[in-house]
């Protein structure tokens, strides 16, 4: 039992480095904001803002989550305060330990191995089951992009699950009108799957290759979020900021809990640690600088949303887009579109970057197989996990419902965050000689402050999440007993599974 708990000594997390050996060191600071962007600025804003501004009414009436009205700018500053907390930890362990496994390596080095189990599993919530939801939502305004041109069937564009959640009596009507095999209406969310599919290939690439391609997609959406602000602002209504906080405090933290979603991204960009050049002081400040960026964007943003229309006519799966359209500018509306198109591409990136790293760094372990392990021999990634997560996430989003899955992605990150403050200062107090190149100032403070933070926003999510979250860290520790238990080589005694590319 004891060795449940066996920490992984820092020196095995840290890699060599040497010139030929593991990933290729490529990104700097400016590259790392990039990324940090590129992940964070995506469906939260451009989908969840809507559902954060209104709330959730269900079928028969009752409300399922209050919704912020115009104070939605409040749960932006208060998501902003908890997520620096979290970030000052995430830039202390990636300091420290600048290896491609993120909070997975770092609760493996202070909590031990049950718990880096469960949190590599859990951020699979965060990074796989994140970008279901965010594909969804890509091709949503994917099909608005294109119908004035292509019309695409609707049982192409809706997969099985997000059809049966929908209200709309057009979409239910597709279980009548899909074709079906034996009974079984065939309801696929088909560009979902392609976009995925596509980045998946960009990424096997190779990450020099696709940060230049994420370059351009960020430059485009801080354009596209610029012309709304811009446009938007001669169309503020005062008397929409009246009443500010319809449903008080309440109202701001159901309306947190849901945008956060808006947040997850920054510190996807620590997975990057073992790509990244000078990694000591190059990812504290991306980290930071990234987070910075992004809320400000979002205060900003929210404030000329909730401005522009009464806030309960942001209720859609597109908000910003209909917002405008509300307040008669259908032209750019399609711009908006465009630019949400783009984005999410984006955010579909950095995440699709980051999971593969975890499962890598999980299998050098031992945790997973070590065919997970291996880098491809020219283009250097660990190609073998890029393509699975790929086809997994793509086979998801062909079928999956974006609402729950928002939920289920803002639970798991959330946790994430929790345990990653916390073991800040567990290796505070079992490492204290350890060189931290960042060391949090006040971190006791900020450390306890960050994770009792975090789990506050979690309460602010619906049972179905809290559930959704049991049965999957349940399952998460049925495979750990049956295969990571046996196959740690931490555990076995053995040095992490090698560097070199095995293939
Ligand atoms: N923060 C990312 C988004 O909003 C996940 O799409």
């Amino acid at each position: 039992m004891k060795s449940l708990w066996s920490r992984k000594p820092i020196a095995d997390l840290v890699p060599e480095g040497a010139e030929g050996k593991g990933m290729r060191r490529t990104l700097g600071t400016k590259d790392l904001i990039f990324l940090s962007i590129g992940a964070v600025i995506g469906a939260g804003i451009f989908s969840t803002l809507g559902t954060a501004a209104a709330g959730e009414i269900a079928e028969n009436g009752e409300v399922m989550r209050f919704g912020a009205g115009p104070a939605l700018v409040l749960s932006f500053v208060l998501l902003g305060a908890v997520c620096a907390l979290a970030a000052l930890c995430y830039a202390e362990l990636a300091s420290m330990i600048p290896q491609a496994g993120s909070a997975y390596a770092y609760s493996y080095a202070s909590f031990g191995e049950l718990i880096a189990w469960i949190i590599g599993w859990d951020l699979i919530l965060e990074y796989a089951v994140g970008n279901v939801a965010v594909a969804i939502s890509w091709s949503g305004y994917f099909d608005s992009l294109v119908s004035p041109f292509i019309k695409i069937p609707g049982w192409l564009t809706h997969g099985y699950f997000q059809a049966k959640a929908s209200a709309d009596p057009a979409v239910q009507a597709l279980f009548e009108t899909a074709p079906n095999i034996g009974g079984i209406p065939i309801l696929i969310n088909l560009p979902a799957f392609l976009i995925v599919m596509a980045i998946t290939w960009l990424l096997v690439r190779g990450v020099k290759e696709s940060t230049r391609a994420n370059t351009v997609m960020v430059l485009i959406k801080l354009a596209v979020l610029a012309l709304f602000v811009i446009v938007g602002s001669m169309y503020i209504e005062p008397a929409n900021y009246t009443p500010f906080a319809p449903n008080g405090f309440t109202g701001i933290h159901h309306g947190a809990a849901i945008v956060f979603f808006a947040y997850i991204g920054f510190d996807a960009i620590s997975t990057a640690a073992e790509e990244v050049k000078d990694p000591q002081r190059t990812m504290p400040r991306g980290l930071l600088w990234g987070l910075g960026i992004c809320t400000l964007i979002y205060v900003i943003v929210g404030a000329v949303a909730t401005g522009l229309v009464p806030y309960q006519q942001l209720a859609s799966s597109d908000p910003l887009a209909h917002a405008f359209e509300i307040a008669g500018l259908q032209r750019f509306s399609w711009i908006i579109a465009a630019g949400a198109v783009v984005s999410m591409a984006a955010v579909l990136l950095v995440f699709q970057y980051g999971q593969p790293r975890i499962f890598y760094s999980m299998a050098r372990d031992g945790l997973l197989p070590q065919g997970a392990a291996k880098l491809h021999p020219k283009y250097r990634t660990p190609h073998v996990t890029t393509i699975i997560t790929g086809v997994c996430v793509g086979l998801a989003a062909l079928v999956a419902d974006d609402v729950a899955t928002y939920d289920l992605t803002n639970i798991g990150t959330l946790f994430a965050f929790v345990l990653v403050c916390l073991g800040v200062l567990v290796l505070r107090v079992v490492e204290p000689d350890r060189p931290r190149p960042f060391k949090v100032p006040g971190v006791w403070l900020v450390g306890l402050g960050g994770a009792s933070a975090c789990f506050f926003v979690m309460v602010g999510l619906p049972a179905r999440a809290w559930y959704g979250f049991g049965i999957w860290l349940a399952i998460g520790l049925v495979l750990y007993a049956l295969y990571g238990y046996r196959n740690s080589r931490l555990r076995r005694g053995l040095p992490p599974h090698s560097y070199e590319s095995v293939d």
